[in-house]
Formats: structure tokens, sequence, C-alpha cells
């Protein structure tokens, strides 16, 4: 007996089959990505561990540069990690990156079409890279055609299409070989409203068909509208995962005051800590957001502080938290904030006063 191999064997990770357990069809270990460069190492992934549950749509909440669409770029085997191991279904990122790309359907953070070819074309084309039966091809995909709303256009190029309409295609394109898992990347970024919403019912019709999916999003709407479980993710880090529900109760209970001012003044800030009422305070740029646990019980208190100071106020709304906010209040930073220009998350529960 060769007693080497065998104790290899024995301290050996765990195969993809006993890692995912019977609810779960994606699992991440430590999965860690580095790049390095001649000025300083990014850490865009790191040590990041979490399991997706079959036939949910997941959430991967985080700004600009979090590292969303490397740690989908390494699910979906176009990266390697630096460390650490993940299992799509049984099958291992590294051993088995050709059984994996068959059971998934991508649609990459940039858009793919070709722009020169028709609607149909683009479609079939991938059908038959992804080795969709010549014999179903092409009911596949006025399937996919009527689902999006395209059937009349189905023979114009796709350069005449509208940002929303390509992305619809785009994203019907990655289910054209009917995955077990769609990964989309920042399905809505730059669609106007009325698109987006389209989209948004797009993937609902998807997840119906018990797909299950991964998307990426530095919308809070987005998140909160579709995921079931979102993991908020910044500078390569899980930061917390649940249902939105939970990740609401992460903020002491209670109402948000929004207080905008020219400058901050920190001995304001202080006096307001002070409040026994008050849970917490964050300042961010000219807004002091203040956790309270009765919101129009402690307002007059509040601005007599401001009063005192003679710090003048020139805005002031109160809500409940929303899913910014918990990020806010976990990471100290806005979902929108990051490099690309992007429009602003919608809010949530929000009255003026
Ligand atoms: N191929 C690469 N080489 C070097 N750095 C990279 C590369 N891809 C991404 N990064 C860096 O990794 C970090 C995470 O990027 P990314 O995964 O694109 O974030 P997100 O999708 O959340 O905006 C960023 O700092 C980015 O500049
Ligand atoms: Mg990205």
């Amino acid at each position: 007996m060769d007693f080497e191999n065998l104790g290899a064997q024995t301290h050996a990770p765990p195969s993809c089959a006993h890692a995912i357990q019977n609810e779960n069809i994606i699992h991440l270990d430590h999965l860690t990505k580095i790049f390095p460069s001649k000025t300083k190492v990014v850490k865009a992934v790191d040590d990041i561990s979490f399991d997706v549950k079959k036939g949910e749509i997941f959430g991967l909440l985080g700004p600009n540069g979090a590292g969303k669409s490397t740690l989908i770029r390494i699910l979906t085997t176009l990266l390697t990690p630096t460390s650490g191991t993940a299992c799509v279904d049984t099958f291992d990122i590294i051993k088995d990156p050709e059984q994996i790309r068959g059971i998934i359907g991508v649609c990459p953070q940039n858009g793919t079409l070709d722009t020169e070819l028709s609607a149909y074309d683009n479609l079939e084309f991938y059908g038959k890279l992804e080795n969709v039966d010549d014999a179903i091809l092409e009911d596949r995909i006025w399937e996919l055609l009527e689902m999006t709303g395209l059937s009349d256009r189905a023979m114009v190029p796709v350069q005449t299409f509208s940002g929303g309409m390509r992305r619809k295609l785009e994203i019907v394109r990655a289910f054209i070989h009917k995955p077990l898992i769609l990964f989309l990347d920042e399905p809505t970024i730059g669609l106007d409203p009325e698109s987006r919403r389209e989209v948004w019912q797009q993937i609902a019709h998807l997840n119906a068909a018990e797909t299950t999916i991964i998307l990426t999003t530095h919308y809070m709407d987005e998140a909160e509208r579709l995921c079931q479980r979102i993991a908020f993710v910044d500078r390569g880090r899980l930061i917390a995962l649940d249902t939105m529900e939970n990740l609401r109760k992460l903020i002491p209970a209670g109402d948000l005051l929004e207080i905008g001012v020219e400058k901050i003044d920190e001995r304001v800030v202080s006096k307001i800590k002070e409040h026994p009422l008050v849970n917490s305070v964050n300042v961010l740029e000219q807004r002091v957001t203040i956790s309270v646990t009765n919101g129009s019980q402690v307002l007059p208190a509040i601005l007599a502080v401001f009063d005192e100071y003679s710090l003048p106020i020139l805005s002031i709304s109160i809500h409940s938290p929303s899913l910014e906010d918990v990020f806010i209040y976990l990471t100290g930073k806005k979902l929108d904030s990051g490099t690309e220009n992007a429009p602003a998350p919608g809010t949530r529960g929000r009255r003026g006063l």
C-alpha cells in the first residue's frame, strides 16, 4: 500500500461533492485574489467565504472597486484565485473549469454583444458556442426573443437598440443553454429607470424557472428589489451577509435623522452623542446621520445643540433605515462612492420635514 499517498488524501481539503451541502449550489472557502503591481499590491478579494443556496437570487452589493467583478470572474473560471477554493455545484473552480462552464451562464459587466449582427444572429452564434442542439436552437431563440419583447426587432442590427434592449438581450443570451446558475455583473449599470425595471422583471422571470442567480450591484434598490440574500462587500472583504430584513436589524432600532450642514463642527457631534436616546452619529461629507430611538421626541434637543453652537442647518429629514444606511453604518461609506459616475440609488421610507 502507498502510505505516503494515503496520508496526503487524508489531509486534502474536502471535495466539492462533500463541500456542497444539500441546499447549496455554490461554496466559497477563504477565497483571495491579489493583483500584484509595481506600485502597490491590490487585494481585490480578501479571504471571502460563503454559500449560495439553490434557486435563490443572491446579491453582491458594494461600491465600485469592492471586488465584485473579480469574485464573479473567479467563480466563472475566468480568473484563478491566489488562494482559497470554491465549488460551483459539485465542481471545483480549479480542477473542473470545463464542467462549470457547461452549467453556468454569464453576463459580464461590459457589453459583449456583436452590435453589427442582429438580435437573432447574436443569439444563434452564442447558442452554437454553447452547443445547443441545432434541432431546438431556432425555437429557443424565438422563445428568448419573445421573453424580452424583442421578437419584432429580431432581424435588426443590435447597434440600433437602446441600452435597456441590449442588456435584456445579453441576459437572455446567457440563458440560451438553460444553465443552472446565472451570473449577472451589474445588470442595470447606466440604464434609465424604465429599462432598469424591465431588466428586473426579466431577472425575476428567469429565477422563476428555478435558475440560481448571482448578481452584483452597487444600487441598493436593485438588491432590495431582487435579492433574497445580500452580501455586503467592501475593499475585497465580506462585511455582512443576510436577508434584507436581518441586515436592517444591524442598525440599532429606531429612526434615522439626517441633518445637512455647510460644515461639520466636532463639538456639535460629541454633544449629540451624549443624548441618552441617541444610538450613534455618523458624519459623511456635509451630512450628519443620527440613529435615534424616537426621532420626533429627540429632534428638539438636537436642534437646540446646533443652535447653541450657531451651526446653520441646511436640511433635515427623518426616515427608517435603508440598506444604504446599513452599509454606511458598517463601512462609513456610501454605495455609490467610487470612480464611476452612476445615478444615485433610490431612497426608501423617507419623509421630509
Ligand atoms: N486585472 C486586474 N489587475 C489589477 N488590478 C485589478 C484587476 N482587476 C481588478 N483590479 C482591482 O481590483 C479591485 C476590485 O476591482 P473589481 O473586482 O472590478 O471591483 P468591482 O467590480 O466591485 O467594482 C480594484 O481595486 C481594481 O482596480
Ligand atoms: Mg465590477
